[in-house]
């Protein structure tokens, strides 16, 4: 199977961390979307350990919380001592309300708002990453309007393409995020910071791209950001403390796609840092990585209820289910792939093509075109691999529609950690 935690079992049925998952949709309903507790763990643990051993004792991982942004999520790697982006006072409030380590949160997005920087900063956010200079003098100011000096780092864009889908890159000069070298405007943003009285610069920041099957483009970027360093350590006489390289690493939704060993990768490109390090005799004390889909894409696992199968005759064939681009709107937006299986019938052969029909008032909503499938009868339980990033966080309430439940399944116990929306959920804000 696609990864280690999915199965068949002797009833064939599909298998997800150990529990048949036609017994957890009818003991849930559907749509319902599973959590593999031990595998979050386990992915953190892979950046916590790699990023200490192939870079510097200091270097940790900081989960990127758009990837899934639920309390259960902050407590596993508030407990296996990592440290979290945030994009908005949405994660923030939700990362505080488990009593995470705020220190440790790094606040990024290209438009902060005042208010934004206000809640951080009297939450305790750790670090800014700065995204302009704008951004940097409205958090001196307020930073100041408070009486403290606020840590930050730089969001540098290296000009750099890592070749995958143009909605998740990042790196390339001309981007909506972060200020670019090529321009020369990453200098003039560094020598502002270290004017600034109420921010301390502690390093810089970079994020080329997501869904990154190999180092290439994290090399690049060491290899661009070290340099930098070391020009901004020419020209300003500053020390660089914390290089951290944005997220990215990739995650195998289809069979094509390749396996990645995450903590081979990090040791080839710690080792390109630690060559330069010493190449520019930088003192850079801590890099840090953002995976967001790394840590929780195959920790997830989405259940949804077959409804009509109807063949238009001539075209195609279409599988309705009880769900669709309100919980996984990934293959409306981006085409992604998935891996879909009948899980009532798992251990047959995939016979039909089918396209997966959300139940939206919206031809788009398809969770995957023309895929291979088992036969398939109405009520028969159907499975979407690999959704435990970028679903449930970019989930909606389009047509009304409530958002699914989450299970979590730890050795073996499964327990609710995001209960199924009501019709009453659907309007407590409307007067
Ligand atoms: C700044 C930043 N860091 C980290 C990530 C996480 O990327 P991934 O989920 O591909 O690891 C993203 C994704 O958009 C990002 O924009």
């Amino acid at each position: 199977m696609l990864h280690t935690n999915v199965k068949i079992n002797e009833l064939g049925h599909l298998e997800f961390a150990g529990a048949d998952v036609t017994v957890l949709a009818k003991k849930y309903g559907t749509p319902l979307m599973l959590l593999d507790s031990e595998r979050v763990k386990s992915n953190v643990n892979v950046y916590v350990n790699g990023l200490k051993s192939a870079f510097t004792p200091t270097s940790f991982p900081c989960y990127a919380s758009k990837a899934l942004s639920i309390k259960e999520i902050y407590r596993i790697v508030k407990a296996q001592g990592a440290g979290i982006d945030v994009v908005s006072c949405g994660e923030i409030y939700t990362a505080k309300s488990v009593d995470f380590p705020m220190e440790k949160a790094f606040f990024h997005g290209n438009n902060k708002t005042d208010s934004d920087i206000l809640y951080a900063i009297e939450n305790g956010v750790g670090y800014f990453v700065v995204d302009n200079v704008e951004e940097l003098n409205a958090i001196d100011s307020i930073a100041n309007s408070k009486g403290i000096k606020q840590n930050v780092l730089i969001r540098i864009t290296p000009g750099i393409d890592p070749h995958t889908n143009a909605k998740i890159t990042t790196g390339q000069v001309d981007s909506k995020f972060g200020t670019p070298i090529e321009t020369g405007q990453a200098f003039d943003i560094t020598s502002k910071a270290l004017a600034l009285k109420n921010v301390c610069l502690k390093g810089f920041h970079c994020h080329v791209g997501s869904q990154c099957f190999d180092s290439t483009s994290f090399i690049d970027a060491t290899k661009i950001m070290l340099t930098f360093i070391r020009d901004v350590k020419n020209l300003f006489g500053f020390d660089t403390e914390i290089l951290n390289l944005g997220g990215g690493y990739g995650v195998r939704y289809v069979e094509s796609d390749p396996e990645i060993d995450v903590l081979k990768n990090l040791e080839i490109v710690g080792k390109t840092f630690n060559d330069i390090l010493k190449e520019y005799n930088l003192n850079v004390k801590t890099v840090i990585l953002e995976p967001g889909r790394s840590i929780v894409a195959n920790a997830g696992l989405t259940l949804y209820t077959a409804g009509s199968f109807k063949t238009i005759d001539g075209y195609k064939s279409y599988l309705s289910i009880d769900g669709g681009m309100t919980d996984n709107p990934r293959f409306a937006l981006y085409g992604s792939d998935y891996t879909v299986i009948n899980a009532s019938k798992a251990s047959l052969e995939k016979t039909v093509i089918a396209t997966i029909a959300g139940r939206c008032c919206e031809s788009g909503d398809v969770i995957q075109e023309n895929v291979s499938i088992q036969q398939t009868s109405r009520g028969d339980i159907i499975a979407v691999l690999v959704t435990g990033a970028y679903n449930y966080s970019m989930a909606s309430n389009y047509n009304k529609l409530c958002r699914p439940m989450m299970v979590a399944i730890e050795n073996g116990i499964d327990k609710v950690i995001v209960k199924r929306e009501t019709f009453e959920d659907l309007i407590k804000n409307e007067i």
